[in-house]
């Protein structure tokens, strides 16, 4: 694949040199007794840097979403989310499986949520209800094209979830995406949540790893839940400190990563390809009016050295990375070009 330009996701990216020059040197212990000190320090530094008092790390964003929400939403009770999120679509029923939780959704809408419309799914206790106990939100939104919830709408579904006494959780895979591209500081997106899972082998580059972020009680718990996961690591220390060099160097370069998704954007617009919504580093292909399907173009892309993802027979997407730079993105561009206008 070396020669291929690989546009699938930001996970395929591998380990800088300086990455892998911190994992080598990291100090390491056994993190299931706590004695970890490079786990110890990116978790004391992912709750500071939004504003909670603790933070867990795990293996994925998968568990490290299906610990905040066993944290949050008992057996038997609900939870309410989008219908394209990625804990009901991705995770593979592991909300049900795992925590016995009840998941409802509002119509696919991606970060164009309406708080009224959730306001109103959210049902009370009462013997014969399912009751809810958490709202969770997806920030930025994988299936919605990177899409990022506005801050006001966050403050919203913060007033809402408080009136009816329910928790709040943000799937913040891309989180750091969002900070970047609307400037929100992430002690703001903090302060708006019970809990967050927040991914540091996406867009920042690292091997493994996410964190669930949260108050000091439910992170206690949270270690509870992670060792009956099997997710409970030994010498983690390696891939800790993949993630805190990760945090100090590949955050604020997203912002070249958003950029190159643009100029993708912009590539396939003549082509009657709709990618207009394009604000973070994912770039959906709407194909719904072009000759080729998702599977034909990705074959075709394939071809001519670029790969990208087919998610649904007329949905595509290509994706911006670390792993990728200005010669791949023209290299690219003038390939889709090729097989979109053939
Ligand atoms: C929004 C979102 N949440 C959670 C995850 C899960 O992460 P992982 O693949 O590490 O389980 C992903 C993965 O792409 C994602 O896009």
């Amino acid at each position: 694949m070396a020669d291929l330009v690989d546009l699938r996701s930001d996970t395929v990216t591998r380990p800088t040199v300086g990455m892998r020059e911190a994992m080598a040197a990291a100090e390491v212990g056994d993190d299931v007794y706590g004695e970890d000190p490079t786990v110890n320090a990116l978790e004391a530094e992912v709750a500071a840097l939004f504003g909670h008092e603790a933070a867990l790390f795990a293996p994925s964003g998968s568990m490290a979403n299906q610990i905040a929400l066993q944290l949050l939403v008992r057996p038997g009770e609900e939870l309410l989310c989008d219908a394209d999120a990625h804990v009901v679509t991705y995770e593979i029923g592991a909300a049900a499986a795992y925590g016995g939780i009840s998941s409802r959704t509002w119509p696919a809408v991606g970060a164009d949520i309406d708080p009224e419309v959730v306001a109103r799914m959210i049902r009370p206790d009462g013997y014969f209800a399912v009751p809810t106990r958490a709202i969770a939100v997806e920030q930025t939104h994988n299936r919605a094209g990177g899409g990022v919830i506005p801050l006001a709408t966050l403050r919203e579904l913060r007033e809402v979830a408080d009136e009816a006494g329910v928790a709040l959780h943000c799937d913040g895979a891309r989180i750091w995406h969002a900070h970047v591209a609307d400037g929100v500081p992430l002690t703001e997106y903090g302060r708006l949540f019970d809990t967050l899972s927040v991914c540091l082998s996406k867009g920042l580059g690292a091997p493994v790893g996410s964190l669930v972020v949260g108050s000091a009680d439910r992170i206690e718990r949270a270690r509870t839940i992670r060792k009956r996961m099997g997710g409970g690591m030994r010498q983690a220390g390696i891939l800790a400190a993949a993630g805190r060099y990760a945090l100090a160097h590949h955050v604020d370069r997203l912002a070249e990563d958003h950029a190159r998704a643009a100029r993708l954007a912009e590539a396939v617009a003549p082509f009657g390809v709709l990618a207009t919504t394009v604000r973070t580093n994912l770039v959906p292909l709407d194909l719904t009016k072009h000759a080729l399907d998702a599977r034909a173009l990705a074959a075709a892309a394939r071809e001519e050295g670029v790969l990208i993802s087919a998610l649904g027979p007329r949905t595509a997407r290509l994706v911006t990375h670390l792993g990728l730079d200005d010669d791949g993105v023209d290299h690219a561009a003038t390939a889709l070009t090729k097989v979109l206008s053939a």
